[in-house]
């Protein structure tokens, strides 16, 4: 299939993956809405991509707030018209043991891992089932299947998991296609962000680590499959 002149809106594009990913589907000629918190970040890399010769929107949203999720809709459609692709990639890691971490924190991580995709999903995917057209990709992680010392961001991914099942399930009816891309580690901001002072985990390129184009990489091959072709997970580990 080709993605030339398909729209895609674009949560956690500021940085990382999912600024990695626009380059790469401007790169193929997409038209893209970036959404995130940071709207200099946004407007710096809307810049760079513009020379691409592609139609690039900014929208500054924070995904945990439904009223910003409703401008972005708002936003996305009023400017493309139509939307083709949903890139739901907005996340954290949530420190903390069961025995020892901070239900505060964990409620925040959760609010964006698991609600922020759900409002966002919410919000746009009606829009492509009604066209019988899309396609969606989210960000899951190789955490979605194991547990380790940070289980509650485990348990986001593995919900992320069953999102993406179930919207399967809803859509795949309607001409809409799923794809949850399951990285391991990857060498980007995520780890100085959220953890930074824990100096084992603040080094992913020690650790061996995939590159940010690597989960591109997938999600362009993931949408450029025939439309008889659902791919419905990708699980990329280092190495
Ligand atoms: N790096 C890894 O090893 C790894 C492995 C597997 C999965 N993942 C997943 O990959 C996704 C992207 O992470 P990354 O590695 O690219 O890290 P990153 O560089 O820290 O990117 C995170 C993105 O999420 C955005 N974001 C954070 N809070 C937000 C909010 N409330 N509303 C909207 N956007 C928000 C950030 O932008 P603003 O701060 O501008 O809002 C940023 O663009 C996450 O879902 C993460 O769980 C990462």
């Amino acid at each position: 299939m080709d993605v030339r002149g398909q729209v895609a809106v674009i949560t956690g594009a500021s940085s990382g993956i999912g600024a990695v990913t626009a380059r790469h589907m401007a790169e193929a000629g997409m038209h893209l809405v970036l959404a995130a918190r940071d709207r200099t970040r946004l407007e710096s890399l809307a810049r760079e991509l513009e020379l691409l010769g592609v139609r690039i929107l900014v929208v500054e949203t924070d995904v945990t707030r439904q009223v910003e999720v409703d401008r972005l809709t708002r936003s996305s459609l009023e400017y493309f018209g139509a939307i083709d692709v949903l890139f739901a990639n907005a996340g954290r890691g949530i420190l903390g043991s069961i025995a020892t971490g901070d239900p505060e924190l964990w409620a925040a991580g959760l609010d964006l891992n698991i609600n922020g995709t759900l409002r966002f999903l919410r919000a746009l995917v009606p829009h492509l089932m009604a066209r019988k057209q899309g396609h969606v990709l989210l960000t899951g992680s190789i955490a979605g299947h194991t547990v380790g010392p940070n289980p509650v961001y485990n348990a986001s991914k593995w919900a992320l998991r069953a999102i993406a099942e179930g919207l399967r399930q809803e859509t795949s009816l309607h001409g809409v296609r799923v794809t949850l891309l399951s990285p391991g580690i990857v060498d980007t901001d995520f780890w100085a962000n959220q953890f930074g002072s824990q100096g084992q985990n603040n080094r992913p390129r020690d650790l061996g680590a995939l590159a940010p184009e690597d989960v591109a990489a997938a999600a362009l091959y993931a949408l450029s499959q025939p439309a008889r072709a659902g791919v419905n997970e990708i699980l990329l580990r280092p190495g």
